[in-house]
């Protein structure tokens, strides 16, 4: 078994989940999510689903993550149920898939540092040509890739650790403050509108299950990795006190990053579905308007904080398959970073290159009952983030609940927390795992495949 380095801090473990949960999740994907999903009926559900579904996730993973010390497949093992180790090789899968496209997106946003720095404001209206280039944006996914391998050969904890608990608030107060920025702007209130007062004429089952993959994505769940980062949390810390901060300081920061975006989309009289390329297309011009300097230093400092957070999180996502490696095939951690990194590497190619650049991997597959071609990587994003996570989150509680009984997982919880079962939120996890999380979310899987991939609807 592998020794794991502990956090310093209670403060550190809640800093390292945080730091997994917040990243591009938050700041890229869930405002193009939005917008692209009709607006605040999607933020509404997407509320709903981190605090109700995802939340008593969360503090399953975790607990089982400290009372076993180790990766997913092992986790199981260790608490004597071998067959279900097979829940952990399908979260290795799916964290596998995710960082290969993942990867590529950092690649952008590191790539968007670079043309900052040297004052390319005009790269707004040139993300679709940028993203074509792929030799170049190859080329910053795998510095990128490069970098999440180092920190991770060196472990979790240290060097993260400390600079999360700087850049990440820097991070924050940029927001924040093009949040106040963007509300002076022409239109503003049309983009507020938008994104706050819900239309339910827009509510359609692609919206409810966007919005339930999107909060397994950004709360880092349902395939495992806060079962490991779990492994590091102190005897006698609060797991629930820790999960309810990483939420809070998730789906804050992916609200306030919504916030921002849609009074400059409306103000620049875009269209709200502008998909990925969103934020690439609306910040640039932003920037610019503050000027050459402050334009230069706000630019690039953003985009360089954005890399942060993306470095962050796919650390998390490489630690798991590493973590299994080391655990259950003994493979030295060296040899197993840059093995496991390399491979994600390449099997992300065909996503650096679904991007318009190959023909093929850009109408990769027509699902059956739609016209448009999907490319490869939205494909990827639609099997791990939609379809894997909440099925992976359904088992987990199964799991929990029928499996490992809820005995045993409030026990763990209840150290570091004597007063877990009789406590409110004790008795909602003790109902949400046994019920909802189980069953709502398997119901979801199975009609969330109907729909996505065979275009069949028994609700509709
Ligand atoms: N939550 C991260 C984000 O929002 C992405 C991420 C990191 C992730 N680790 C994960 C998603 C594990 C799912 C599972 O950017």
């Amino acid at each position: 078994m592998a020794i794991r380095s502990g956090f310093s801090s209670k403060f550190g473990f809640v800093a390292a989940a945080a730091g997994s949960a917040v990243g591009l999740g938050n700041i890229w994907k869930f405002p193009f999510e939005v917008g692209e999903n009709g607006g605040a009926a999607f933020v509404l559900l997407y509320l709903g689903f981190c605090f109700l579904l995802c939340f008593p996730v969360m503090v399953t993973e975790i607990a089982i993550g400290r009372k076993t010390q180790l990766n997913p497949v092992g986790a199981y093992k260790a608490l004597g149920y071998k067959n279900w180790s097979i829940l952990g090789l399908l979260g290795i899968v799916s964290g596998v898939l995710i960082l290969s496209f993942y990867n590529v997106v950092a690649g952008w946003a590191f790539g968007y540092f670079i043309e900052m720095v040297s004052g390319n404001f005009g790269i707004g209206a040139q993300f679709g040509v940028f993203i074509q280039d792929v030799f170049k944006v190859g080329a910053y996914g795998f510095v990128f890739m490069a970098a999440t391998a180092f920190i991770v050969s060196k472990g979790v904890s240290g060097g993260i650790e400390r600079a999360a608990k700087i850049l990440m608030p820097t991070l924050i107060i940029i927001i924040i403050a093009l949040v106040l920025y963007s509300f002076t702007l022409p239109n503003a209130m049309k983009g507020v509108e938008f994104y706050l007062f819900p239309d339910f004429s827009k509510l359609s089952f692609p919206v409810v299950y966007s919005a339930l993959g999107q909060a397994f994505f950004s709360l880092s769940l349902g395939m495992g990795a806060l079962i490991t980062y779990g492994s590091y949390v102190g005897k006698d810390d609060n797991i629930i006190s820790s999960a309810v901060l990483i939420t809070i300081a998730d789906v804050g920061i992916a609200f306030i990053a919504g916030l921002m975006m849609f009074p400059l989309v409306f103000s620049q009289g875009l269209e709200t579905d502008g998909g990925p390329g969103l934020i690439f297309v609306t910040l640039p011009g932003v920037f610019e308007t503050l000027g050459p300097t402050l334009g230069i230093v706000i630019g690039s400092l953003f985009f360089l904080l954005l890399s942060f957070a993306a470095l962050t999180s796919t650390v998390s996502l490489l630690e798991v398959p590493v973590a299994y490696m080391v655990d259950e095939h003994e493979v030295r951690r060296n040899h197993a970073v840059w093995l496991v990194a390399g491979f994600i590497f390449l099997i992300g190619i065909p996503s650096l290159l679904s991007n318009g650049y190959s023909e093929f991997f850009t109408s990769f597959i027509t699902y059956f009952g739609t016209e448009e071609a999907t490319n490869f990587m939205t494909l990827v994003e639609h099997l791990a983030n939609d379809s894997f996570l909440p099925l992976g989150g359904c088992l987990i509680a199964f799991f929990a609940a029928y499996v490992w009984k809820k005995h045993n997982l409030v026990d763990e919880v209840s150290k570091g927390n004597p007063n877990f079962s009789n406590s409110l939120i004790g008795k909602y996890i003790d109902f949400a795992i046994s019920y909802l999380c189980p069953f709502i979310l398997g119901a979801l899987f199975i009609l969330t495949v109907l729909d996505r991939f065979f275009g069949i609807n028994p609700i509709a």
